[in-house]
């Protein structure tokens, strides 16, 4: 594969922000804690991304940096040929999770289109129909092929030319954004409302198993490691740079705005009364309500302005991430059968186009592959946390000690690799395998 090189130690880290940061933190975070749980959700979430998801992006990117090979052969390159079949997991669930994360870039592209047009609903049951009508139909359909085709381009310009000009500006401006709403729905009549939803604690709430599995997934998904998509960036990793002290910046920024797209939703269900259309959860949560939020006619010309611009950096949000899912399958088809990149690009994006197509046409479609590829996402960081932890600790160790970090720090990563990741990972895989199992074939 090539040995390009990222233009910087910022520029890593940059797309390995781009990647964590998207539609997880926007329309996922808002649709698992609409679902409840609460303070007890978010406490839940916080842990798992520090105390598991955090060292398994550690072991991720180190297997990538010391194999400089791609996801599909990574895993037999460290570990010997048994070890291919997760080379083949994290192929799977990165087309599967693009094909309706694309589904998702479609619906922001519609409403970034609205925006523009002035079309974004203005009353509350102009909300309410607002969501079906653009996850359906030819709309939605169209918006899924044009964001596949456009992460396609972008994948297909390479590494450096692509991935680090659109985050360097993108995230950063996201977050601003996102602060400024958070702070403008503080303001607003009943906010409070929003946050006592979102933060409002009930202890019992910490063993009850859809809290419990909403936070699993919300937390591996927004993180974006367990199927080598940050592996994949990381092949073109230098020597030189400090893994751990990367991978903290990016899950702390990618939480960070997880939690303020929360401060900013749930207060705006509040203050449009949307409790009922949001009311049992629901994946339209995010569409139901700031599309709305962001129309209303008290702030005239100033929500147009906001609207556009806010829907605009959500879409660069997104692509930032869904190159680095098509990066699993593109820099897999360069590596193994030698393909060159535009034809790897074009096979890819026919290939996540075409199984992308029912969850275009079908919502509930789309929210039962959500719920399954989640499930292989959770079993397969947990194969990877076993197989850097306890398989070949020694790489880890080598690779991580080759650059100025101490000793005793790498030994307490490997150590919550082996004794926290991993039986935490254990525990939370059987629970969210219950559930997808009673939500897809009980009902
Ligand atoms: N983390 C991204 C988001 O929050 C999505 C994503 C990118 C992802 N790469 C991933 C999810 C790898 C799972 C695995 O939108």
């Amino acid at each position: 594969m090539t040995k390009e090189r990222w233009g910087s130690g910022l520029g890593f880290v940059l797309a390995a922000a781009g990647s964590a940061v998207g539609l997880g933190n926007l329309w996922g975070f808002a649709y698992r804690a609409s679902q409840g749980g609460g303070g007890a959700f978010v406490l839940l979430y916080l842990v798992i991304v520090f105390l598991v998801c955090l060292p398994l992006l550690v072991a991720e990117m180190a297997l990538g940096r010391s194999t400089r090979k791609s996801p599909l052969r990574a895993p037999a390159e460290i570990a010997g040929k048994s070890w291919g079949l997760l080379g083949w997991l994290f192929l799977v669930v990165s087309v599967g999770i693009l094909s309706y994360y694309v589904v998702l870039m479609g619906y922001t592209g519609t409403t970034l289109l609205n925006a523009l047009l002035g079309q974004l609903p203005v009353d509350k049951s102009a909300a309410t129909d607002y969501f079906p009508s653009i996850s359906t139909g030819s709309v939605s359909l169209i918006g899924q092929l044009l964001s596949i085709a456009l992460t396609g381009i972008v994948v297909a310009a390479g590494v450096r030319g692509g991935i680090e000009r659109l985050t360097r500006l993108g995230v950063p401006l996201l977050f601003f954004m996102l602060i400024c709403l958070a702070i403008w729905a503080v303001f607003q009549p009943n906010a409070h409302e929003g946050y006592a939803f979102l933060f409002g604690w009930d202890a019992k709430q910490l063993l009850d198993p859809s809290t419990i599995a909403n936070a699993f997934k919300q937390a591996f998904f927004s993180v974006g490691t367990g199927i080598g998509a940050i592996l994949a960036y990381s092949a073109y990793l230098s020597r030189k740079s400090s893994i751990p002290g990367e991978a903290l910046a990016v899950v702390t920024m990618d939480t960070a705005v997880g939690l303020l797209a929360g401060c900013v939703t749930f207060p705006l269900v509040a203050i449009l009364g949307l409790g009922d259309l949001v009311g049992a959860g629901t994946v339209g949560t995010l569409f139901s309500t700031l599309p709305h939020g962001l129309a209303l006619p008290s702030l005239g010309i100033a929500g147009k302005i906001v609207s556009v611009t806010f829907f605009s950096l959500v879409y660069i949000a997104a692509i930032t991430s869904s190159i680095s899912l098509l990066e699993v399958p593109v820099s897999s088809l360069i590596d193994n059968l030698g393909w060159n990149r535009n034809k790897a690009v074009l096979c890819s994006v026919a290939l996540v186009a075409l199984l992308g197509i029912p969850s275009a046409i079908n919502v509930n479609f789309l929210v039962k592959v959500d719920s399954v590829m989640n499930t292989l996402l959770i079993a397969s960081g947990l194969i990877l946390s076993v197989l850097m932890g306890w398989v070949v600790p020694k790489r880890l160790r080598a690779d991580l000690t080759e650059v100025s970090i101490g000793n005793s720090q790498v030994a307490g990563l490997l150590w919550t690799l082996r004794w926290i990741s991993v039986p935490t990972i254990s525990l939370g895989f059987c629970v969210v395998a219950e559930e997808t199992f009673r939500n897809i074939f009980m009902q």
